[in-house]
């Protein structure tokens, strides 16, 4: 028997002063709500998850979470950890998902694999997701992973799309898509186990134009599945290619649980035009969020607008409340500019390395992270090989804050000319170097 899940080794207090100094700096406007999942008791700050009583979540309340939050933060190995997780959050996704944990993994209770499916105290619950092949194992894991999570485990989500060798070899992962049987033995020993929903992700299908995924959704579906996610891709294809959204499509019109779409989900555009696919409930976003946790919120500010306009006076695509003239029929890439000011990206760099160091991780995970912010920065190639240089918090913060000091915020111009000059950036590698930013990504040297 395990004690329920307590996060000793990390100072909850100490992370929620992080989200609290740096996620406003950083505009990510979900802060307070993530900070709000913990509370002072007797002195220690724990979760206030018992407060609400909301998770885990049945098979029938799948649908409502979905409805409430389209947009969710998809499992990524050795990326989606808490530190991530939580940073995601802040930015308003609805709710996350765990890095996969094997399950045959769990059966030797190491604590890194406890590391992957414990929350923090500040996130919200976790979806925790599952990889294996054997019915029983999976079994076991649920029951485990239920008691000792109570209710911050939000569902389970089994991994039924990884395409590395390494997991299909043994028939796991994607693998299972060449034996439904066996996939829907798993759903089924879950759902005999454990009252809490479980859902499936899947590819388009296994070989490259043997498209099976609407008939494998149909056979999870039967055995209990209680909402299928689809990456359009097949697992052949690993991440190349695009994904298909008319799979997607078809397998949200095969089945009658809610249909969550995946792939290639960059921009809030791509994730509005998902989401307003029929029968698709929610939208997981994976790469997208690479330096731009920001995604989730634009994409619900983006979606509301939409859903909005559609309510309120669409045949004259004007709104006579909200003064609104949204043309449905318009790109709508050009319906609202989706910025970041230089020191909002800043912050996110500090908020992200300060959780990582508070959670105990090993700083090497900050240089990618740090990488994909960059990639808003001009000379980013010579910036990212400074950052691989950093070993220690130390170091990223020092980094940062040379970055910053190379970048000369030009509010007046900006506030002049939307289009024109956000910042001017010194070439680390060049000292006399550099170059005009523009808000659309483009940058030239003077
Ligand atoms: C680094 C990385 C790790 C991933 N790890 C997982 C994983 O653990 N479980 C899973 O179901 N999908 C995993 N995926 C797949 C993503 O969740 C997502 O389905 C895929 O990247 C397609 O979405 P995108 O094109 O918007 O990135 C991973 C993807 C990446 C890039």
């Amino acid at each position: 028997m395990h004690a329920p899940f307590v996060s000793q080794q990390v100072d909850t207090r100490a992370v929620a002063q992080i989200i609290q100094t740096y996620a406003p700096q950083a505009e990510l406007c979900a802060w307070n709500d993530v900070v709000s999942n913990a509370v002072i008791s007797q002195g220690t700050m724990t979760h206030a998850a018992n407060a609400t009583q909301l998770a885990p979540l049945s098979r029938d309340d799948i649908p409502g979470i979905f409805a409430k939050h389209p947009f969710v933060a998809a499992p990524m190995a050795s990326v989606s950890d808490k530190s991530y997780r939580i940073v995601n959050e802040c930015a308003g996704a609805g709710f996350a998902y765990s890095e996969m944990v094997s399950v045959a993994g769990l059966h030797y209770d190491s604590d890194k694999t406890w590391d992957l499916i414990c929350p923090s105290d500040v996130e919200k619950p976790l979806v925790v997701q599952l990889f294996g092949s054997k019915p029983d194992q999976f079994r076991a894991a649920a029951a485990r992973i239920a008691e000792r999570l109570s209710d911050r485990l939000l569902f389970f989500d089994v991994n039924m799309a990884c395409p590395v060798a390494k997991v299909t070899k043994k028939g796991e992962g994607s693998a299972l898509m060449c034996t439904p049987e066996k996939a829907a033995d798993i759903v089924r020993a879950l759902c005999a186990e454990t009252s809490v929903a479980v859902t499936c992700k899947i590819r388009r299908g296994y070989e490259q134009g043997n498209e099976t995924a609407s008939e494998f959704a149909r056979v999870l579906e039967d055995a209990g599945a209680a909402a299928i996610t689809v990456h359009g891709r097949y697992a052949k294809q690993l991440y190349s290619g695009n994904s298909c959204d008319a799979c997607i499509e078809r397998v949200a019109h095969a089945i009658s649980v809610p249909t969550i779409a995946s792939g290639d989900i960059l921009t809030p555009e791509r994730a509005c035009t998902l989401a307003s696919i029929p029968g698709v409930a929610g939208v997981m976003i994976a790469r997208g969020t690479y330096g731009n946790p920001w995604i989730f919120s634009d994409a619900y500010t983006l979606f509301s607008q939409l859903q909005h306009a559609k309510t309120h006076d669409s045949a004259s695509n004007g709104c006579a409340v909200c003064t609104s003239t949204l043309d449905m029929s318009a790109d709508v890439s050009t319906l609202a500019p989706f910025r970041r000011s230089t020191s909002a990206r800043l912050a996110a760099m500090r908020l992200s390395v300060h959780l990582l160091a508070a959670h105990g991780s090993h700083m090497a995970r900050a240089r990618s992270i740090m990488s994909w912010y960059l990639a808003a920065f001009p000379h980013a190639k010579a910036w990212r090989a400074r950052f691989m240089t950093c070993k220690t918090l130390s170091d990223f913060l020092a980094c940062i804050n040379e970055l910053e000091d190379s970048v000369c915020t030009s509010d007046t111009v900006c506030a002049i000319n939307n289009k024109h000059v956000d910042t001017t950036v010194v070439d680390p590698s060049s000292s006399s170097l550099q170059a005009s930013v523009f808000l659309d990504g483009s940058h030239e040297r003077s």
